[in-house]
């Protein structure tokens, strides 16, 4: 009379009950620590927007590698802070040039003990601030970029990239890059494609990071969120010009192109949490508004639900320490 036969709750009674029918792991190799270097800073310059995130000096940086490291993280992105910016981001392809210097002190520091990995993208060193150069009436000129990325990944394979993450949007990248690496002989060297890459209101506090010196916006080459079929015409391309894993960025806003990746997708794919969701839950947990570890967990592990394999996240150390390193 009247007891419901089906109870789900049963699988809820206790801690030990849910960690058996749990569904989704979360574990430190999954995980990828993005980090910035600022040339000539001598201390580990705050990013107000990012709170618990620096511009990391050379030294900071091998530090927090190494912290990284010994968290068991999956992988580190890194991204470069020039003192000097031109048209065509020169000092991107500078083997002294401030990335290219920090990949060869982690590379030294670290070894194979993790996989580093590169942002291959302009953005960071044109003093437009555009993710590519631009033609002479100012529009983003996608074949005379490619050329510009392929230098940018050939300095950051000498400098001891392990993995190159070209995520300006241009047409034939993954293409033009791997092509370039294999007549080279860097054909062990693997392409993380900033795949499906929306124009974004979430990237806002990146810019602040990163010193951006755009004024316009990315909407010429990053996709129109609210499309998805571009997301899975960009697939299509990506693999077939030889994207050893995919990407989707941002994440939580974009799970369900992160479920149709990995329904689709031979390859490991990664979202990138980037830094608005990681500014939007660090200043509601300072206002008291939610529970600061919790929400960490819970969207990260969103992510893994969704079908990511590997999530990148300005978390990565700490959630990482907070875990199970054997899994
Ligand atoms: C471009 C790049 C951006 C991010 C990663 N690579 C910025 C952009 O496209 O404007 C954003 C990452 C984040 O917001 O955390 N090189």
């Amino acid at each position: 009379m009247g007891f419901p036969q089906h109870r789900p709750r049963r699988l809820r009674t206790t801690p030990a009950m849910r960690r058996l029918a749990a569904e989704t792991d979360l574990a430190p190799r999954h995980l990828v620590l993005p980090m910035f270097v600022k040339e000539g800073a001598t201390e580990p310059v705050p990013i107000a927007s990012m709170p618990g995130v620096v511009q990391h000096t050379r030294d900071s940086l091998r530090k927090a590698a190494v912290e990284a490291v010994a968290a068991g993280v999956g992988g580190l992105m890194l991204f470069g802070v020039p003192e000097t910016h031109d048209a065509t981001g020169s000092a991107g392809i500078d083997p002294d040039g401030v990335l290219n210097v920090a990949l060869r002190d982690v590379r030294a520091e670290v070894g194979d003990a993790t996989v580093l990995m590169a942002d291959t993208c302009l953005d960071e060193f044109t003093d437009h601030g555009h993710c590519g150069v631009l033609d002479a009436q100012g529009r983003v000129d996608n074949d005379a970029t490619l050329d510009r990325y392929v230098q940018l990944a050939l300095a950051q394979v000498e400098a001891g990239a392990h993995m190159l993450g070209p995520s300006g949007m241009m047409d034939g990248q993954v293409g033009a890059i791997r092509a370039a690496l294999d007549s080279a002989g860097h054909t062990d060297i693997g392409i993380l494609a900033y795949t499906a890459k929306y124009a974004s209101a979430f990237f806002g506090p990146f810019r602040q990071a990163v010193e951006s010196q755009l004024t316009g916006d990315r909407m010429t080459y990053q996709q129109d969120f609210r499309n998805a079929g571009d997301a899975l015409r960009e697939l299509a391309l990506d693999l077939e010009e030889g994207a050893d894993m995919v990407m989707v960025k941002p994440a939580m806003s974009y799970l369900d192109i992160v479920r149709t990746f990995a329904d689709s997708a031979d390859v490991p794919v990664a979202a990138y949490q980037v830094s608005g969701e990681y500014a939007m839950v660090e200043a509601a947990a300072a206002n008291g508004w939610i529970e600061r570890d919790r929400a960490i967990v819970e969207t990260v592990t969103s992510i893994r639900r969704a079908g990511a394999d590997i999530v990148l996240t300005y978390w990565a150390t700490e959630l990482a320490n907070r875990l199970d390193h054997a899994q």
